[in-house]
């Protein structure tokens, strides 16, 4: 695995919509691993294809629950409303309020070209929503209703340390 480069704010790449996956090879998986291995390093719950340069339908989510790869996926349900803090490892240091549904349930093929379904509510319903807007040249700032203040990201960044010390 091999740790891949993430491309930044202001990258037309961000707002450009990606092309389905056609060759399920080792290619393929490789890139998948690189993704999950870059999303891990930098600390994210999620990475998509346009993040590290592809113009493909792929993303890895790990919201601590496991791996999962998903590519060429489609929301097919929504259900709820939640609003609630989002980031994103293209937009270091930017925080937003976003509503999103509660729930979703997700169509994707695995590595393999295997359909598969996956259900989220809350945060993993947050990231499949994130991810897949990311293949559409997405991005959670054109959604955000409000920014945080530098104020409010002092605050959650203090929150984060106090538990970091609870954790120690
Ligand atoms: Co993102």
């Amino acid at each position: 695995m091999a740790i891949r480069n993430i491309v930044k704010d202001g990258d037309p790449i961000l707002k450009k919509v990606c092309r389905p996956v056609e060759k399920f090879d080792d290619r393929l998986a490789t890139i998948l691993d690189d993704m999950y291995e870059t999303m891990n390093e930098a600390n994210g719950v999620g990475l998509a294809g346009p993040q590290v340069g592809l113009m493909r339908r792929l993303c890895v989510i790990d919201i601590g629950e496991g791996r999962l790869d998903l590519v060429n996926p489609e929301i097919i349900e929504t259900s709820g409303t939640q609003e609630d803090v989002e980031g994103c490892l293209s937009f270091p240091g930017e925080w937003g309020m976003v509503e999103r549904p509660n729930y979703v349930k997700v169509r994707a093929q695995d590595k393999t070209g295997e359909w598969y379904e996956i259900e989220g509510e809350e945060l993993l319903a947050r990231a499949l929503c994130h991810e897949i807007d990311h293949l559409d040249g997405v991005v959670f700032l054109d959604k955000a209703s409000r920014m945080l203040t530098v104020e409010e990201l002092q605050e959650m960044q203090a929150a984060a340390e106090e538990d970091e010390e609870i954790e120690e």
